[in-house]
């Protein structure tokens, strides 16, 4: 039976990838902050952990729970927004809330988990941002956001040297109907995730470090 892990499942897009892979028959296991969101994951039939990114000793335990698996896929989705522009430059407690979350969560978590990946020849993806893209920056709304998702870009890319077994890739979902995405988003997260499922399963090796759309389109840097 193929293993799917979802980092960051207590709802959202996280929740929605577990409740897939489980409905076509994946084992998963999921993470999640709180005993509640624990305790759905369980009864939903996935292996819950605990996992709060930004927490070092957190982390430390999750790597004791992953070490001996193998991953066919594995999903980080853990993220924050945060909605400021430029007209304001951000706390010093925001920033480290975002780039601790978005990016210092993904940088620890590659070396836990791309090795359990690789011994899978699985595919690790992660979920960025069109925001994120430089290319594509029109606008300065969510920008702390927007430099977070960035800087995951360069960290997944860069890291993909290291962890040849293992095809990483960036995601970016769509604007989809979750409490980060609000209820006017356009797309659903039930099509988001098929359509990020779909995408992740037609990945191969060479695909390692791009960054696609969930409707499986290249997006520019
Ligand atoms: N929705 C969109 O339109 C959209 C668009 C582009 C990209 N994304 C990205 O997609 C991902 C999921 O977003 P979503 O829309 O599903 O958002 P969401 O409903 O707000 O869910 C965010 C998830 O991240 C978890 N999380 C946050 N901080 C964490 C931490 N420190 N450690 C572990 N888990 C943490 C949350 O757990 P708790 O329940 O414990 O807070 C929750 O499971 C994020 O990375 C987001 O940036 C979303």
């Amino acid at each position: 039976m193929p293993h799917a892990l979802i980092i960051g499942a207590s709802r959202g897009i996280g929740l929605e990838l577990a409740r897939q892979y489980l409905a076509d028959g994946w084992e998963v296991s999921a993470t999640a902050r709180t005993a509640a969101a624990l305790t759905a994951l369980d009864a939903m039939g996935a292996t819950p952990c605990a996992l709060d990114v930004t927490d070092a000793a957190s982390v430390e335990a999750f790597g004791r729970f992953v070490s001996a698996a193998r991953y066919d896929v594995a999903m980080h989705v853990a993220g924050v927004m945060e909605r400021g522009d430029a007209s304001t430059a951000p706390s010093v407690t925001a920033f480290d809330a975002v780039m601790h979350a978005n990016v210092l969560g993904a940088m620890r978590i590659i070396p836990i988990v791309a090795p359990r990946v690789a011994a899978a020849r699985g595919c690790f993806g992660f979920i960025s941002s069109l925001l994120g893209s430089v290319a594509n920056a029109d606008s300065s709304v969510t920008w702390l956001y927007r430099v977070s998702k960035s800087a995951l870009n360069m960290a997944v890319r860069a890291a993909r040297q290291d962890y040849p077994g293992a095809t990483l890739v960036l995601l970016s979902p769509g604007w989809v109907r979750t409490d980060m995405g609000g209820a006017s988003a356009p797309v659903s997260v039930a099509d988001s995730v098929t359509g990020l499922r779909r995408v992740v399963a037609s990945l191969s090796p060479e695909d390692t470090g791009t960054f696609r759309n969930y409707e499986g389109r290249t997006l520019p840097w």
